[in-house]
């Protein structure tokens, strides 16, 4: 694990990535929209449980790995901000209310809820990352493509091995401080919900506004599309969710998705932060 400094040029990046299934590169693009706010949610959880580590060097290895894990979710967030800047200049009016209501309630549970089920939340989310990036790096159909070259297909590939790089942070940090394990499940059932729900929903609405704006030609075809790239990442990752539920699930002995250490490579090689281009912290 290491913090990669990556900053993505979105000058030329297209909304519709996937040029062949405007669908899959929005059903994604709706995802980036609620990372910065996500994100910074999840490295607040980890900061506070690292604080209530052992000091008495048992816990060192997991104290340098959550801060590598905020590190890297921090360059995470930044990048899908400056995207998501282009997307709401894109069009697409209701964006921002869309956002905000994910907002408040990262906000409210920041404020009101327990530090173990802010990092059950965490750890829900952290459970699906390394099942999305098996599915972005290996399954999708659509990323085959030869036309799939934009540096927002960059940005989720770099994004996704990280998050499986990560994977285990958040599973032993929890473990560690909340060992009974029927609360993990709750987390990641809670957060799945909450995460899917606003994902398709938003995508659909990114959809509805392409239609209207004569982007997408035919409604109909594109409706289905939109089931069949919903329909094959949802059958590619619950059943595998469902059985990273179990008790013995050990992230760790994930098998590495293919080509994400070549991904890792050309992020840095081709959008590395320029000398002088200030990151804040985490
Ligand atoms: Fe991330
Ligand atoms: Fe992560």
């Amino acid at each position: 694990m290491k913090v990669r400094n990556i900053d993505i040029d979105f000058s030329t990046a297209n909304i519709f990535w996937t040029p062949e299934t405007p669908e899959f590169a929005q059903f994604w693009n709706a995802t980036s929209t609620f990372l910065p706010y996500l994100e910074p949610f999840l490295n607040q959880a980890v900061r506070e449980g690292m604080g209530t580590l052992s000091s008495d060097g048992s816990d060192d290895q997991l104290r340098d790995d959550c801060r590598i894990f905020m590190a890297q979710e921090g360059q995470h967030y930044r990048n899908h901000e400056k995207f998501n800047k282009k997307l709401r200049e894109s069009g697409y009016p209701q964006l921002s209310d869309r956002e905000a209501v994910m907002k408040a309630d990262y906000d409210r549970y920041q404020e009101k809820k327990s530090l173990r089920f802010r990092l059950a939340y965490a750890e829900g989310f952290e459970t699906l990352g390394p099942i999305l990036a098996c599915y972005f790096l290996e399954a999708a159909r659509e990323l085959q493509d030869p036309t799939v070259d934009d540096p927002t297909a960059d940005l989720w590939r770099w994004h996704l091995a990280e998050e499986y790089e990560h994977r285990h942070v958040c599973n032993y940090l929890f473990h560690r401080l909340y060992p009974p394990h029927w609360y993990r499940v709750f987390g990641i059932v809670y957060a799945g919900r909450h995460m899917l729900t606003y994902m398709f929903r938003t995508a659909a609405y990114l959809l509805r506004e392409d239609r209207r704006a004569g982007q997408i030609d035919d409604p109909w075809r594109s409706r289905l599309r939109l089931v069949g790239v919903g329909g094959r990442m949802l059958s590619y990752a619950l059943p595998r969710l469902f059985k990273s539920a179990l008790p013995s699930y050990d992230p760790i002995k994930i098998p590495p998705p293919a080509r994400s250490m070549d991904v890792l490579e050309r992020a840095e090689t081709l959008w590395p932060r320029k000398r002088g281009k200030p990151t804040n912290p985490a």
